[in-house]
């Protein structure tokens, strides 16, 4: 199994492209359910989810070929002639209930296994289901599936979402476009995702209004056609690798960043002290002082604090100066990484959903385990601030979720090398 070995080496410079966001192009891919013609992405991310969502969708009988090195996505599901996503796909990766609002809005039945995912908190589907039953769909959950129909069609109607969910909003949003009448959908997430989920279905001929506000209204049309997008800008790859010059030093341009997508996140790290400048070709951050200040976070949805960012930022936190506190209010379990930053003499305590985090002035390098996507690139984080070697193994995790990282920040002079050995 592949293992990252990173090594303090120093302040970073350069510039980082950053891709396609993997949590728009998970998605964006259902939506070619929703249409006989084809959909096709550019600045699509080259990811194992990416690979596993092609999977899916081809088990169902949508053709997805993968072009210009994986950047380029070429989808039709003129023939869908499985409507059954199997377990054994499904419990690889959680996004794979997305499946489930298109199937069904376009042919009127889907049997879905229910998913698994990161290891981060029970993360149930009932949102998902209730806003599909308020659509009109029939529910039946058999043998760990959730067996799907709609006689005669999906039919508008009003649904508020008892909390905030990016998944559900989405699997909602894409039935909803072929239901027959109005559909208004309120308590909605607005993360840039679902405005350019909701871009790309307006151009397969959706109509929708209000994307980005917590309030969407839908009209469903008879038929969507084809249509070709480009997948907006990752804001998690974008925030972890701003991240990278803060935590070992050094200026680092990150391309294709803007500030919008990242607005709660940038206000934190100004508050640590750090100046962010925005220029034509994305955002150029460098560490001003010597060391940072200690901040408090709270995780919350769009347009707070992304709760993907939280692990990450707290490998920043053990070098603070000073005692920051970070609350997790979206999912409960995700601070699995704090225990193995504590291995690298990080002072962390953790009580329930709060970790305190008392600042050291250097961590130490030590062999550390990834226990999900998002934990694992913050130890290679916290391993470029640290003396010594870091060895992060588990690391099929990252690949879920970022695409050459060796090469991205080994070309700003980050010692970091993949070794399977
Ligand atoms: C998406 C992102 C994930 C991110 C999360 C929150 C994708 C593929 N993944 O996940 O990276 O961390 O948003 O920003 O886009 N919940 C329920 N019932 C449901 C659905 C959710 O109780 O039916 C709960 C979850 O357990 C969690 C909270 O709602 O506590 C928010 O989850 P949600 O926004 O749905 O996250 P995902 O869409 O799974």
């Amino acid at each position: 199994m592949d293992k990252i070995i990173v090594t303090g080496n120093g302040p970073l410079h350069g510039e980082i492209p950053i891709a396609g966001a993997k949590n728009a192009c998970l998605t964006l891919m259902p939506a070619t359910l929703l249409s006989e013609e084809p959909l096709t992405l550019t600045n699509a991310p080259r990811l194992s989810d990416i690979k596993t969502m092609t999977e899916l969708l081809g088990s169902l009988g949508a053709e997805v070929s993968s072009l210009q090195d994986g950047q380029v996505l070429a989808m039709s599901s003129h023939d869908i002639h499985n409507h059954t996503a199997d377990y054994d796909i499904v419990r690889k990766m959680r996004a794979s209930i997305l499946v489930l609002g298109p199937m069904l809005a376009r042919d009127g039945h889907a049997v879905v296994s229910l998913p698994g995912g990161c290891a981060i908190g029970a993360r149930p589907v009932d949102l998902h289901l209730k806003a599909l039953e308020a659509l009109g769909a029939t529910l039946d959950l058999r043998d760990g599936y959730v067996h799907a129909t709609a006689k005669g069609g999906l039919k508008g109607a009003e649904f508020e979402f008892p909390l905030v969910s990016v998944g559900a909003t989405e699997n909602a949003l894409m039935a909803a476009t072929l239901a027959k009448g109005t559909t208004v959908l309120k308590n909605v997430a607005r993360e840039p995702e679902i405005v350019d989920l909701a871009e790309c279905l307006i151009k397969m001929g959706a109509q929708i209004e209000g994307q980005g506000s917590s309030e969407i209204t839908i009209q469903g049309v008879d038929r969507l056609n084809g249509a070709t997008h480009p997948v907006v800008t990752d804001r998690i790859e974008l925030g972890t690798y701003m991240l990278a010059p803060v935590i070992a030093g050094g200026e680092v341009e990150c391309l294709g960043g803007t500030r919008q997508l990242v607005g709660a996140f940038c206000d934190k790290l100004e508050e640590a002290g750090v100046d962010i400048e925005e220029t034509k070709r994305g955002l150029k951050v460098k560490r001003s002082g010597d060391r940072i200040k200690a901040v408090n976070v709270t995780t919350e949805p769009f347009p707070g604090f992304p709760t993907d960012l939280q692990a990450q930022m707290m490998a920043l936190l053990c070098t603070a100066d000073g005692v920051s506190v970070l609350e997790e209010t979206i999912f409960e379990n995700r601070f699995m990484h704090a225990p193995e930053l504590t291995r690298m003499g990080a002072e962390i305590d953790v009580q329930g959903g709060t970790a305190t985090v008392t600042g050291v002035e250097r961590l130490r390098g030590a062999p550390v385990m990834a226990t999900d996507l998002r934990a694992s690139v913050s130890l290679i984080l916290a391993g470029m601030a640290a003396e010594g070697e870091t060895v992060v193994s588990r690391v099929y995790h990252l690949d879920r979720g970022y695409e050459r990282v060796e090469e991205k920040l080994g070309a700003c002079g980050a010692k970091i090398e993949r070794t399977n050995a």
